[in-house]
């Protein structure tokens, strides 16, 4: 089955061809050279922009798929969560083109295709699992029961751990988005340099906390400013990554007593973070457990990954009529 997929959820806008796990065509484009003078998403440019990018990138997939809009059987869209005004072009997008071929419209939910990245990546890998999703918004831990039966085990009480690394990053003086400038100067940084607090969660083990530790952040480097001190921006991204990675290996090690498990897959922008692959990679190594990640072109967002997870979905009767809406937020578990 071959799917034409669109994901607008937030900053790029893009299009992919999928055919039973094999990648036909991908395409993005990213708007961060727009939004990076305001150093974060400006939901009316990101709008905007989608719209601008959609038809092209839409003639541009099927070209380099070699492919006409009469061979491909569905079309599939990123309905929720995310930036409702963005959302909403790919999913008006999508509705025009199924109302034009007559073509089943698969809504997906962008935390499902997330975790679905995985199946590009390893054409073998199977629910059960558990996933570590880590993205600019969210941070679930997820007993991934079947493709479509998700139960949320864990998930962030405040920001998500990407929201953490960009906002450091930005106090910083770094460029938005600040999580891959940040991973690529801890590289030589020390990691021991700053001493950075580890939250505390009560009632629920596998709950996450990322505020505290934000804050911990941005006073570090506010209290330093005020002695005329300045900080050492490749020791601090240093110190931060090794927390988070600390944080987030405590909770899968939680997660897996609780919830036994041969397989554990990461997912998210977030996942593309090197010292978070390789230490909970290891992790899984030394423990018989199989480790999976998406290929770094799938942690960010992309509409390969809306296909993915997109037949298993309409395998499951998830077929949406043309009253199809986008919403801002909805809970993987069950999809409105
Ligand atoms: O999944 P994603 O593309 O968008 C959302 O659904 O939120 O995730 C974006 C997040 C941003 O916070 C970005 O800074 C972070 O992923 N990110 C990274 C790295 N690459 C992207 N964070 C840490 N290390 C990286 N290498
Ligand atoms: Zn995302």
């Amino acid at each position: 089955m071959k799917i034409l997929a669109i994901e607008s959820s937030c900053d790029d806008t893009a299009v992919a061809i999928v055919e039973n796990r094999k990648v036909l065509s991908s395409l993005i484009a990213s708007q961060i050279d727009e939004h990076i003078v305001y150093g974060g998403v400006v939901p009316e440019i990101a709008s905007r922009m989608h719209i601008e990018a959609i038809s092209n990138l839409y003639k541009e997939a099927l070209k380099q798929a070699n492919l006409t809009i009469d061979d491909i059987d569905a079309i599939a869209v990123t309905y929720a969560p995310g930036l409702v005004g963005s959302l909403l072009v790919g999913v008006s997008f999508a509705k025009g083109l199924s109302f034009a071929t007559g073509k089943p419209l698969i809504p997906v939910h962008h935390l499902r295709s997330h975790v679905a990245a995985n199946y590009l990546t390893s054409a073998d890998l199977k629910p059960p699992f558990l996933a570590l999703v880590i993205s600019g918004g969210h941070t679930h831990l997820i007993n991934v029961k079947d493709y479509c039966d998700f139960e949320v085990i864990g998930r962030t009480r405040d920001d998500a751990a990407g929201e953490c690394f960009d906002k450091s990053a930005r106090a910083l003086g770094l460029p938005y988005p600040g999580g891959v400038h940040l991973d690529k100067l801890a590289q030589n940084g020390d990691n021991a340099a700053y001493s950075l607090p580890k939250p505390k969660v009560e009632n629920n083990p596998l709950d996450f906390s990322f505020s505290g530790l934000k804050t911990a952040v941005l006073n570090t480097i506010n209290n330093s400013k005020q002695k005329g001190l300045e900080v050492n921006v490749e020791n601090m991204c240093a110190s931060l990554r090794k927390i988070v990675t600390d944080i987030l290996l405590d909770k899968i090690q939680k997660a897996v007593e609780l919830y036994p498990t041969k397989k554990i897959v990461l997912a998210g922008g977030v996942s593309a973070n090197s010292e978070i692959r390789q230490r909970i990679k290891d992790y899984c190594e030394n423990n018989g457990i199989s480790f999976y990640a998406p290929e770094l072109k799938y942690c960010g967002d992309n509409a390969a990954m809306v296909a993915a997870q997109a037949i298993y979905e309409y395998e499951n009767g998830k077929i949406a009529q043309l009253d199809l809406n986008a919403y801002a937020t909805m809970d993987i578990q069950t999809l409105k």
